[in-house]
């Protein structure tokens, strides 16, 4: 069976790192390459039941080609063997990459697009497409660069179950890539969630240490004897997960998390950890579920 990258490509400096960290992953992988374009259609409507303007899709879709097939060019120049399809769709891009998810092993965005600014209110394409893709996503920041390494693989766990699927997505990733792997677990005091959610009384910081600790080395050990040679680490750290993520995520090439936690509001889809880091990840972040 093939499988198959799917990077999502809108001309803005994240979009064109997506199609870089999607193409060498997919190089080590021996995956097909899709560098997905969506356009949506420019759509003209008048309130006044005037005939619309035509819009010249055809030289819309043959501009957007070019640019792909120029794109394609480019990265086959990096790795001539490399399998890559550059697909060109009239849809919004959210709906686009969806689809694509449908059918991929991973799909890969910049975390911020042309329409920055619109999208602040809006939500973003990235966010979007994190919070309700079917396969795991990397997000990865204008910032980054070919080539560029760090030290290695980081991944967020906090006992719940998706955390366990983030677990052995770096695992597998850090003995395919020969990276060590830092397991980081983020504890704090408890903090109330809301009227419905009373603060105990009493609590003591050191139990509730050593508690995280046992959970944190718990988490870990199943995947730790199934790749007994990556290069571990367990790292217990005294923050919010959002804060002590993207810190230890600074230097890494990967961040992994889950797209859930232990969270109580059960409707998300993606929780507030996550969804931090997919506005502002601090290298390439993988969002499993
Ligand atoms: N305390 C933590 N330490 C390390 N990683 C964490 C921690 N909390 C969450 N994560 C990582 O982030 C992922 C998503 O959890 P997140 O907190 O975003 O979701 P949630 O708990 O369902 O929602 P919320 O916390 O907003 O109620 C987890 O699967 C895990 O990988
Ligand atoms: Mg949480």
């Amino acid at each position: 069976m093939t499988t198959s990258i799917v990077a999502g490509y809108d001309g803005s400096p994240a979009g064109e790192a997506a199609v870089w960290w999607a193409a060498a992953e997919a190089e080590r992988r021996q995956s097909r390459l899709r560098l997905t374009y969506a356009l949506p259609l420019p759509f003209m409507s008048s309130p006044l039941g005037v005939p619309t303007v035509p819009l010249p899709t055809e030289r819309l879709r043959e501009t957007a080609e070019h640019l792909l097939a120029e794109l394609a060019r480019r990265v086959r120049e990096v790795w001539p063997e490399l399998a890559v399809d550059a697909v060109v769709t009239f849809a919004g891009a959210t709906q686009a990459l969806l689809q694509e998810a449908t059918t991929a092993d991973l799909v890969v965005v910049g975390s911020r697009g042309l329409g920055e600014f619109r999208d602040l209110a809006m939500g973003s394409v990235s966010a979007h497409v994190a919070t309700h893709a079917s396969c795991p996503v990397v997000v990865v920041p204008p910032h980054w660069e070919p080539g560029r390494t760090g030290s290695g693989i980081v991944v967020g766990v906090d006992g719940s179950k998706r955390s366990l699927e983030a677990i052995e997505f770096a695992f597998e990733q850090a003995e395919a890539t020969h990276s060590g792997l830092t397991v980081v677990m983020a504890w704090h005091d408890p903090v109330s969630s809301g009227p419905d959610d009373p603060l105990p009384l009493v609590y003591d910081l050191d139990v509730l240490e050593e508690e995280s600790s046992a959970l944190l080395a718990e988490s870990m050990a199943g995947q730790r004897n199934q790749h007994p040679d990556v290069p571990l680490r367990a790292e217990l750290v005294h923050g919010t997960a959002r804060e002590v993520l993207t810190e230890a995520g600074e230097s890494a090439e990967l961040l992994v998390v889950g797209s859930r936690g232990l969270g109580a509001f059960r409707g998300l889809l993606l929780g507030s950890t996550s969804r931090a880091l997919v506005h502002h990840p601090p290298c390439p972040t993988a969002i499993v579920r």
